[in-house]
């Protein structure tokens, strides 16, 4: 991440994110989509936040295909074996999933959009739509939206969501971590 902030990846380095979040949302949005109308999560539906399109979209922008065949990394693999065990057992634990991956794209994603289009030399409102809700009061309501849906979510197990949530951050460490690795980027534990 600090490689990406600085302007530094290169494209097959980031082509190999988009496709590890698009495996990861391509988990997460049915899953959301399926338990709309659960308690915990009705208040944070809305299509407005989907990112599987855009991401299909960004990467037929930058995927050159260089590195076609690189697998998902291990940290993905395992996070999309439990929003599926949670899709199929434990819906209300999406809500954690949703916090982590769309409040994250509505703030610091917002400062990443310019910095991959520079960085990428890409051709001027192309390849980031994974970033694009909109203008900044539309992304600012969505997020505020978002707050809300959270603050009025109504949560059996509070903690367990909280854990959660915990889980989502480390196993985003680990991916991070995996595709340095595979790119010959610096892990930060170094
Ligand atoms: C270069 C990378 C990143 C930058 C520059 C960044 C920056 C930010 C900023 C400025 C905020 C707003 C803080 C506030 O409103 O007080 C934020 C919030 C957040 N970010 Fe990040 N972020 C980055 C990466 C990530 C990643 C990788 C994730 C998750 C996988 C993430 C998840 C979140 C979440 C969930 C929030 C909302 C926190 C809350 O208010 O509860 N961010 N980020």
């Amino acid at each position: 991440m600090s490689t990406l902030l600085r302007g530094r990846m290169d494209r097959s380095a980031y082509v190999a994110l988009l496709r590890n979040l698009q495996a990861i949302y391509a988990a997460l949005e049915p899953a959301l989509r399926r338990h709309a109308a659960h308690p915990a999560l009705a208040a944070l539906h809305d299509p407005a936040l989907a990112r599987s399109e855009s991401l299909r979209d960004d990467l037929a922008v930058v995927d050159s295909g260089a590195r076609a065949d690189d697998p998902v990394q291990p940290a993905t693999l395992r996070y999309v074996e439990r929003l599926r065990e949670l899709d199929a057992e434990r819906p209300e634990l999406l809500l954690a999933h949703a916090y982590v991956r769309y409040l994250g794209d509505l703030s610091g994603g917002q400062l990443l959009s310019g910095i991959v289009a520079r960085s990428l030399g890409l051709p001027s409102g192309r390849g980031v739509a994974f970033y694009d809700f909109g203008d900044a009061d539309a992304t600012a309501a969505l997020a505020g939206t978002f707050r809300h849906g959270l603050a009025t979510a109504v949560i059996d197990d509070e903690d367990a969501v909280v854990a959660e949530a915990r889980l989502a951050f480390e196993w985003h460490r680990r991916l991070f971590e995996e595709l340095a690795a595979a790119h010959g980027l610096a892990t930060d534990a170094a």
